[in-house]
């Protein structure tokens, strides 16, 4: 517990799945995509390492984190549109850094909102680039892709299998310079239909995983050694989409100049932007050429 100045008491506790419910109304009052299952995922993944701060014993603000290895991520930072500039999100925040380097986390990434970078900023975080959320409505990016599939040559796609799955986290592995095998065998257990991959014989040349958001579909992650594979990929996983689906988002990393083009040749229009930001000397290197498409802001 700590006094904030005028404000009254402060507490940081765990959060529970009894929470799920709040932090929903959190995030839907911040126009975020999650769903009650993407909060489920955080807490299964990281039990010990999600927050809800209770302002004189008001439930007010949530934080979600997840290790990787050396690297950490930080999500669902969000404070009651009531309760803001009082400093409840800078105290998550340094309880989810906190808990990050007791696991041993080195460095620590973020894909920050506008109003989230001033105070990723205060604490050290520095900027690496964009990521851009893009958008389209379902019905526009079918008809992109069908338009597409007549010139494209046929590339071979299927679900990815229980067997392949190591496989998959090793792939991912050589391009992020991180394991996150936690989240990928989670999305595929609860999405199997959505997450795909090609091949070329032995090669594994990329695969694309896709599920369910509040107001849209959620396609990523997507990497891929070329971009003929994650244009594939990108088209197949698209067909897939439940048809009473309205919208379709994926948000892609800037400097990935071909995944630009991809979505935006398949109809799909810049939403936002997030700058992803690092805190930590930042020793590995990712691949960003490979990497199409992140998972979701929330965990990288
Ligand atoms: C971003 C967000 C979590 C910040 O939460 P918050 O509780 O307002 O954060 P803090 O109060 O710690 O800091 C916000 C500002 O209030 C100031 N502040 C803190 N305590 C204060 C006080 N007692 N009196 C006046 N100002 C205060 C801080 O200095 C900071 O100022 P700055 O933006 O100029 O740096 C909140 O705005 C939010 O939920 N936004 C929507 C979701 C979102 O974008 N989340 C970030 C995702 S990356």
């Amino acid at each position: 517990m700590q006094e904030i100045d005028g404000e009254g008491s402060l507490e940081i506790r765990l959060l529970k799945r009894r929470d799920i419910e709040f932090g929903m109304e959190l995030k839907g009052l911040a126009g975020w995509n999650q769903t009650r299952s993407d909060w489920e995922r955080l807490l299964r993944l990281q039990p010990r390492g999600c927050f809800l701060a209770k302002l004189n014993g008001e439930k007010v603000g949530t934080v979600t984190t997840l290790s990787y290895g050396e690297v950490g991520w930080v999500g669902m930072l969000l404070v009651h549109p009531a309760k803001r500039r009082k400093g409840v999100g800078t105290a998550l925040l340094r309880r989810g850094i906190k808990h990050l380097r007791s696991r041993g986390v080195e460095v620590i990434k973020l894909d920050a909102t506008p109003e989230g970078r001033k105070m990723y900023k205060r604490l050290g975080f520095v900027d690496e680039y964009m990521v851009c959320r893009y958008r389209s409505e379902l019905g526009k990016v079918r008809e992109a892709v069908k338009k597409d599939d007549l010139t494209r040559r046929e590339i071979k796609i299927r679900p990815i299998s229980e067997k392949e799955l190591g496989e998959i986290v090793f792939f991912d592995e050589k391009t992020l310079g991180v394991s996150r095998g936690n989240v990928l065998r989670e999305l595929v257990r609860e999405n199997g239909g959505y997450c795909l991959c090609t091949r070329d014989g032995q090669n594994l040349l990329g695969y694309i995983m896709a599920r369910a958001g509040s107001g849209a579909w959620q396609v990523g992650p997507l990497v891929a050694q070329d971009f003929e594979s994650a244009g594939g990929l990108l088209r197949e996983v698209v067909k897939r989409v439940p048809q009473e689906e309205e919208f379709v988002v994926v948000d892609v990393p800037s400097p990935n100049l071909g995944a630009n083009s991809l979505v935006k040749n398949e109809s799909f229009k810049v939403e936002r932007r997030f700058h992803r930001m690092s805190l930590g000397s930042d020793g590995y290197i990712e691949d960003l050429g490979k990497i199409f498409a992140i998972s979701g802001p929330e965990k990288g």
